[in-house]
């Protein structure tokens, strides 16, 4: 029974407030979650509640934790806190609205994530083990060497070129094989004549350079330099972020002075797709342009293709996707939903229709680590936290080596093959 609930303001990765709520019991469970917040937000995303104001240029989450205290406190005080479900459903009704404009997604995520944490220390249990349904999964990282967009100030148009270390037996193997690529990629950038010593918002290299293009290949140059073999022992992956740069029915490339129509950037990305050693594009068109999204399922659904922006965590947007015959995967990012069962219902959706599942960090992070867990106990089969540096992303990493160490063979590694279709 859930006896005792609080909340308060603490700092993302981004230096913006966010909600971090606790969670006790009777008998003595606690838990305490904070939550994440993303800067290409998709515009079908549950709301994020924010003061506006002065304080924090308008980025205070005063409210949400006063929505916490209160309202959300009485909600589920008194309830069992091993109900997970009973307790995101009022959180949901406390809310009443679609997309949780009144209370706030931060406030109400933050309180069902803490509610989990309890319940597994009250069964005395880690957060993946209370979490996991039949099996237990080390998922396969996708993990981010370049970054552009929104998240390095418009370097490159596309967000994050990433890598996928396929031939990586367990996770720990995995890690070293991508930080041996992000070290040999800033010394291809270095003698390239590029600056590459600093980093975008989730840890990536932020280097301006000539094209889009010219990103991909200067990571596949890396993973050579790093000695392993493009494709076959370390493949790409690229999150667009389109809808950051659809403007009126166009795809804006800002960095190479150009706008192509929706057919003429699926064809462009198609022949990425020909040329380079491509497993994953996230987001190739915008959130909105469906008819585009079907388009380049038709183009590019012999690789995975996967809907952030599209989908955001949502059942009813994954349906439409799955009816339609749109993309075959799915990013699920919990706080596009709302709440820990939302998230999961859509995991399960996703898998029950044949779509990949890869569970997402935001660019905006803690050093919270219930991401790893959920990942594992859920069986995602692929996580994606941004890169191998800084320690808002490095904690999720950290929490999977831990996880892996504590149980053994009892977890299976996803490893590459989760990425290949067909
Ligand atoms: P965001 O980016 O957290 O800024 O939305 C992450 C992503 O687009 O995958
Ligand atoms: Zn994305």
């Amino acid at each position: 029974e859930i006896v005792d609930v609080d909340a308060w303001e603490v700092l993302d990765s981004r230096g913006r407030p966010t909600v971090a709520a606790a969670v006790r019991v009777a008998g003595g469970g606690y838990g305490e979650a904070a939550v994440p917040s993303g800067a290409s937000v998709g515009s079908h995303e549950a709301h994020e509640l924010r003061d506006g104001g002065e304080r924090y240029a308008g980025r205070g989450v005063r409210t949400a934790v006063e929505n916490v205290r209160t309202t959300l406190a009485d909600t589920v005080k008194g309830r069992d806190a091993s109900d997970q479900q009973a307790v995101d459903e009022a959180l949901l009704a406390a809310d009443g609205t679609k997309n949780l404009e009144r209370l706030g997604a931060n406030a109400v995520l933050a309180v069902s994530l803490a509610t989990a944490k309890a319940a597994a220390d009250q069964h005395r249990v880690p957060l993946y083990r209370y979490l996991a349904g039949d099996q237990l999964t080390i998922p396969l990282p996708m993990i981010n060497i370049v970054s552009g967009g929104a998240h390095a100030g418009g370097a490159v148009d596309i967000q994050d070129v990433l890598v996928v270390p396929v031939a990586a037996e367990s996770i720990a193997d995995a890690l070293e094989t991508v930080v041996r690529v992000r070290a040999a990629t800033v010394e291809v950038a270095e003698t390239d004549g590029h600056r590459a010593n600093l980093v975008a918002d989730e840890g990536g290299l932020g280097v301006t350079l000539p094209n889009n293009r010219s990103a991909l290949e200067l990571v596949v140059r890396g993973i050579e330099h790093a000695g392993l073999r493009p494709g076959d022992e370390v493949a790409l992956a690229i999150d667009v972020a389109a809808t950051q740069f659809y403007r009126d029915g166009r795809y804006v490339l800002a960095a190479e002075n150009r706008e192509l129509e929706a057919a003429d950037w699926v064809a462009e990305l198609a022949q990425w797709a020909r040329d380079l050693p491509i497993v994953s594009i996230e987001d190739p068109c915008a959130d909105d342009d469906w008819d585009a999204w079907a388009l380049a399922t038709k183009e590019l659904g012999g690789i995975q293709l996967l809907g952030d922006d599209l989908f955001v965590t949502s059942a009813e947007r994954l349906r439409r996707g799955v009816d339609e015959d749109i993309a075959n995967a799915i990013l699920v990012k919990p706080n596009q939903n709302g709440t820990l069962t939302g998230a999961r219902q859509v995991v399960r959706q996703a898998h029950k229709a044949g779509y990949a599942t890869v569970l997402s960090a935001r660019s905006g992070e803690t050093e919270d680590s219930w991401l790893s867990d959920l990942a594992v106990g859920w069986a995602t089969g692929q996580i994606k936290v941004g890169s191998t540096t800084r320690s808002e992303r490095t904690a999720k990493w950290n929490r999977l080596l831990r996880i892996a160490r504590e149980v053994g063979a009892e977890a299976a590694y996803a490893g590459g093959a989760v990425v290949r279709r067909g």
